[in-house]
């Protein structure tokens, strides 16, 4: 019955219905568009808003308090960061039309122009921050010019949570564990973003960074809870470099494959978020980074990466061990304490013996970092399939109940004035219940459910003649295509929770 032939005639299905169904829309479109920026249509911001609140939700149940910081910051903060510096991708550009393309898996310079089919040769690093002013530079001072008019975009959230840290480590009572979230955009001047809704200049990033006492790397208080959780892993160095396996996250971290608890705790939640919203477990696998292509933060880090039909495998979240490197340097840039006392000073001290003596010790961080967009895209197109209904293709994105831009719909069996009547009362009760419904009275009902199927609501609410004799209406569920007769008064407890019947 399932087919997610998505390369239909080459196109991109999924891009095409997420433009003609409102989930997506080119930025700048009647300006001609830009590459790399996209605006959410309606139902692609109600997807995303799920998928946001699902994941604050998540991590809220960590015990991670959210902050918000700026996306803009003075130059120093990424002196510092090291993005200036190493924040860069390799370019080649074609010698016949002049594009200048990232090198990747199919670009390179033994490979031709994909534009032109022109030689290509090295064109260096291109740096990927998107530079802007703050205010207006400043004059001399001491024959020295003093420009701190120069600022960037933020590539990640993360430096923000990073320059709090010593107000953090105080909110959180000089201790550590602790972590701390984000949600926010984030900017990268990519250079040539041609793969649509995957390669972004303009995203939507989320963001843990645990701060860890480094001994207790091996530590996690919680670990007992993800340990027999199975992980399909693809090692990225050593004997077992490039061997897909599947291990418990215990045995991965026993055996060295997974470097250490807290990594392994926190792939595993990454793991079980994605399979919680609804990524197809089967799509889904854990590479870690070789040496070469870690950033230059990292000490370590595992992608999860989605099998997408069109793109193959993709990241849509990258889980790093950044070590002490950026507390480190922010601390030695700015000159201000980013230490903790060692964990069993801050207990002497508690008693009352005040020692200084003991050096202060800077923290790790494990950060769990999730390309929200790409998971949007990963839930499109692990949705969506097409299968024949009579002489009809039925396309239906089948997003979990909790995740769907729309609950319901509400419709009048036929368009006369009594259905919509009472269709409109049962649609105004339910808004008023906070659940998101759509009323539809256009067209044939055929065709109104094809359009809800397409968009993945749930449910399709029905009012007929009956509905004015006996005040029960017809509930018709989008996977399975059956219909329920049920009372008014039950429609609520059917559509948040689901029944069987
Ligand atoms: N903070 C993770 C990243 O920049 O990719």
């Amino acid at each position: 019955m399932v087919s997610t032939d998505i390369k239909e005639g080459g196109r991109d299905e999924i891009a095409e219905l997420a433009r003609r169904r409102g989930f997506l829309w080119l930025a700048f479109e009647i300006y001609g568009g830009a590459a790399g920026f996209y605006d959410y249509a309606p139902l692609g911001a109600l997807l995303k808003r799920r998928v946001e609140t699902a994941w604050r939700a998540f991590y809220t149940r960590e015990g991670f308090y959210e902050i918000e910081t700026t996306s803009v910051a003075p130059r120093d903060v990424f002196e510092a960061s090291g993005h200036l510096e190493s924040f860069t991708d390799r370019t080649v550009v074609c010698k016949h039309c002049k594009t200048f393309f990232r090198v990747d898996e199919g670009i390179d310079i033994n490979k031709s122009c994909p534009e032109c089919g022109g030689e290509l040769e090295a064109a260096g690093e291109f740096n990927l921050m998107f530079q802007t002013r703050i205010g207006v530079p400043k004059g001399e001072r001491g024959g020295k010019v003093l420009d701190k008019s120069e600022g960037y975009l933020r590539p990640e959230t993360a430096q923000g949570t990073f320059l709090n840290f010593p107000r953090l480590l105080r909110f959180n009572r000089d201790k550590l564990p602790f972590g701390v979230i984000q949600i926010g955009k984030a900017y990268r001047n990519e250079i040539s973003p041609r793969q649509s809704l995957i390669r972004l200049r303009e995203f939507t990033i989320a963001e843990a960074e645990v701060f860890v006492y480094p001994e207790e790397k091996n530590k996690h208080p919680r670990f007992e809870e993800v340990k027999e959780r199975k992980l399909r892993l693809v090692p990225g160095e050593g004997a077992q470099a490039q061997e897909e396996m599947e291990k418990t996250v215990e045995e991965a971290v026993r055996s060295g494959t997974i470097a250490n608890e807290y990594l392994g705790y926190h792939i595993a939640k990454v793991d079980e978020f994605l399979e919680g919203i609804g990524i197809p477990r089967d799509k889904l696998r854990f590479r870690q980074h070789e040496p070469e292509e870690m950033a230059h933060y990292a000490r370590d880090c595992w992608d999860a990466e989605f099998f997408s039909d069109r793109y193959a495998w993709m990241e849509i979240v990258g889980v790093a061990d950044r070590g002490d490197y950026d507390l480190s340097s922010h601390a030695s840039y700015s000159n201000t304490d980013m230490g903790v006392y060692p964990q069993q000073q801050s207990q002497v001290q508690a008693e009352g013996e005040a020692e200084k003596a003991k050096a202060k010790i800077i923290p790790h961080v494990i950060e769990p970092s999730y390309g929200i967009d790409r998971i949007i895209y990963a839930l499109l197109e692990s949705s969506f399939y097409k299968e024949q209904v009579g002489k009809e293709k039925r396309k239906v994105l089948r997003f979990k109940k909790e995740m769907a831009p729309i609950r319901a719909a509400v419709f009048p069996l036929l368009n006369r004035d009594e259905l919509k009547r009472k269709a409109k009362e049962v649609f105004q009760d339910l808004r008023n219940e906070a659940i998101f419904v759509e009323y539809d009275d256009s067209g044939s009902i055929g065709r109104r459910y094809r359009r809800q199927d397409e968009i993945g609501t749930p449910y399709c609410v029905t009012i007929d003649y009956d509905t004015l004799e006996d005040d029960t209406v017809t509930i018709r569920e989008r996977d399975t295509m059956k219909q329920v007769r049920v009372p008014v008064a039950e429609v609520k407890e059917v559509l948040l929770k689901g029944r069987e019947r």
